[in-house]
């Protein structure tokens, strides 16, 4: 069979786009949320599916765990604004989701979310990656994905990326909108893959005092050990072998997991030049990544 052609990126209301993200674009505008719809936010690449799954096992983990096994986790949580030919659209995924509450996925910039969820003063949580390894992972994601424009070699993609011509645009716009936004939306729980990867027991916990839940020492265990990278990697339902566009022999889906792949990737050059672009875009003090994480805790596995 041949391999799908690759979308072209077209400017879409100042961020660049592909089609498979604005052909249902009303739809999506018209989108009804529910007051206990909570959705998932991110800059691609960020850390979506991890937290996508920690919210998922820890409302339906023991509510409904045929669906754990049985349905992939990109359509329990439903990427909102995908509309990929003959596909169901995440819109209509997201409408026809039989749980309570409904997870849905976005990586839409802030300026772009259906009004609707702030009317009905939907949670939000958004996921930030430090702009390195997001850059990275973001690389290797579109060579592997056919949905994806052709990402080109490193230093082309690298380059794109620091101008902001990436499909979602600018990570620099991304990360800073989102940010500005949680001064103002009481619902919004910024969280980060850096503070995820340094202790996940402790974002967790954060996160359930955010969504008002009180799992048991036990349940906390369970979702834990479910969330660890070689698991998620293990598991069928999460690691996105049931998509056909994604070409995992070019890369796998569940790439990495770490801090800092970044150094393995980035010239001494590049990253020279990089830093001195980022501290011109990445001007609000209040808003601090980390590209590295020292782990000295036995609790965090991943963190090697
Ligand atoms: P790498 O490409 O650096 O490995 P998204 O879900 O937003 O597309 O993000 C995918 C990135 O998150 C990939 O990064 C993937 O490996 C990483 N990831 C997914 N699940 C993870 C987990 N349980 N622990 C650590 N990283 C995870």
């Amino acid at each position: 069979m041949e391999p799908p052609r690759r979308p072209t990126m077209f400017d879409f209301h100042g961020v660049p786009m592909t089609t498979y993200f604005t052909d249902n674009w009303d739809n999506v505008q018209n989108f009804k949320a529910r007051p206990d719809d909570i959705v998932i936010a991110t800059y691609p690449k960020a850390g979506t599916t991890w937290v996508s799954y920690i919210l998922d096992l820890l409302y339906f983990g023991q509510r409904c765990p045929e669906r754990q096994s049985s349905i992939p986790l990109h359509e329990r949580v439903p990427f909102l604004e995908i509309s990929l030919p003959s596909r169901p659209a995440g819109k209509d995924l997201a409408d026809q989701l039989p749980t309570t509450p409904r997870l849905i996925k976005t990586h839409l910039p802030v300026q772009f979310i259906p009004k609707s969820f702030w009317e009905q003063n939907c949670r939000i949580v958004y996921v930030a990656r430090n702009a390195k390894d997001s850059a990275v992972s973001y690389f290797h994601f579109g060579r592997m994905n056919n949905a994806q424009p052709d990402p080109g070699d490193w230093s082309t993609f690298l380059q794109s990326f620091m101008e902001g011509k990436v499909v979602f645009g600018s990570w620099y716009d991304h990360v800073n909108g989102w940010w500005g936004k949680k001064q103002t939306y009481s619902k919004l729980h910024y969280m980060f893959y850096e503070d995820l990867i340094e202790d996940s027991g402790r974002e967790m916990d954060q996160l359930c005092s955010f969504l008002g839940l009180s799992p048991s020492a036990e349940e906390k265990e369970r979702v834990l050990t479910g969330v660890k990278f070689d698991n998620m990697k293990q598991n069928k339902m999460t690691n996105f072998s049931t998509v056909q566009i994604m070409n995992q022999k070019v890369s796998l889906f569940m790439r990495k997991g770490k801090v800092g792949d970044w150094k393995t990737h980035f010239t001494v050059a590049q990253d020279e030049q990089f830093n001195e672009d980022y501290k011109g875009k990445m001007k609000n003090p209040t808003l601090q990544f980390r590209s590295e994480v020292s782990c000295a805790s036995e609790r965090v596995p991943t963190c090697d």
